[in-house]
């Protein structure tokens, strides 16, 4: 009987556990043996791979992280060490696996395949860092608890005056800030992919305290400045009180949006239907209402949505 393996790596993100129902249960669907290895990579080295049945994923679509655990384990950069995992995964006679996981994890995936695995990758991060046309498994839930906190900061935020500066998660990619930017009509939204001038937006944040505006609201993508020290700038060069929050571990966690669900089962059980049929080496993705496939190492970039034009529609609408 054909077996197939699924785990999670990296950051989680909601949406993890729609997909893995959706694999484990389109495993049983064609008659392949499902088997969860446990926190990612290392569960692999440490051979804690289970068999598992149609009730280990009851009840999990509406569940955020990931019920199988997940974990950042860079020893397996190492070629010695993916060969133990190779080796778990032969001694039980599993050819493919599933890996559910970011762009760092899809590195070790992609050495994995070179070994003679067949895998298939699962765009899950809330960060949205693979360079696919598509949404990356919890983004979407992750920009909805981010518009969700900009909006109840924008309202204390105009009641005292205020300036609020918020940095977002997105690791080297700014597409959370970006999106929940637009999506919360920040004025001004600073990330690494886009040059920005320091000296000009103090300038654009007096000119909006002059205007007489009750509130200015500056997203941020995390790793680009020290949001502390920017905001003792701004009070400094604008005279505009501010308050600066960092969201944190918030934004990885919660419930899946339906959106997600819908994401994470539908690649969940396409990814069962390609190995099946003996296709891997590929990230799968949502397009429209089709799963596609991208080719493993070219997936492994950043995100191509950091484009003018949506800079542009921010600066014009915000
Ligand atoms: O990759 C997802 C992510 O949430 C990034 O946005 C962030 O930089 C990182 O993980 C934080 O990781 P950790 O929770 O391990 O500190």
């Amino acid at each position: 009987m054909r077996k197939i393996a699924l785990l999670t790596s990296g950051g989680d993100s909601p949406g993890m556990n729609a997909a893995i129902r959706s694999v484990v249960r389109g495993c049983l669907s064609y008659g392949i043996e499902p088997y969860v290895v446990y926190d990612g990579y290392k569960g692999l080295v440490e051979d804690r791979i289970e068999k598992v049945s149609r009730r280990f994923v009851s009840e999990t679509i509406n569940r955020g992280g990931t019920i199988i655990g997940t974990a950042r384990y860079l020893d397996f950069k190492k070629s010695e060490v993916q060969d133990i995992a190779v080796n778990n995964l032969k001694k039980r006679d599993i050819d493919s696996l599933v890996v559910i996981g970011g762009d760092g994890s899809f590195r070790g995936t992609l050495d994995l395949e070179r070994k003679g695995i067949k895998c298939i990758g699962i765009a899950g991060t809330i960060d949205n860092d693979i360079n696919t046309a598509g949404y990356t498994l919890g983004f979407d839930t992750a920009l909805n608890t981010i518009v969700d906190c900009l909006d109840k900061i924008r309202d204390t935020s105009s009641s005292h005056h205020r300036c609020s500066i918020v940095e977002v998660m997105g690791r080297y990619c700014g597409d959370l800030a970006l999106f929940s930017g637009l999506a919360s009509g920040a004025d001004i939204i600073i990330t690494g992919a886009k040059k920005y001038d320091l000296n000009k937006i103090y300038d654009e944040i007096l000119e909006m305290k002059n205007e007489g505006r009750r509130h200015v609201l500056v997203v941020i993508s995390e790793n680009v400045l020290d949001i502390e020290e920017f905001k003792k700038n701004i009070e400094e060069k604008t005279g505009f009180e501010t308050r600066a929050s960092v969201l944190g571990q918030i934004q990885r966690g919660g419930k899946p949006s339906a959106m997600d669900r819908v994401n994470g089962s539908l690649i969940g059980f396409e990814a069962v239907r390609s190995l099946k049929d003996n296709k891997h080496n590929v990230v799968l993705y949502l397009l429209g209402k089709k799963v596609v496939g991208k080719d493993l190492q070219e997936s492994i970039n950043t995100s191509n949505f950091d484009d003018d034009y949506m800079y542009e529609a921010a600066k014009k609408v915000g």
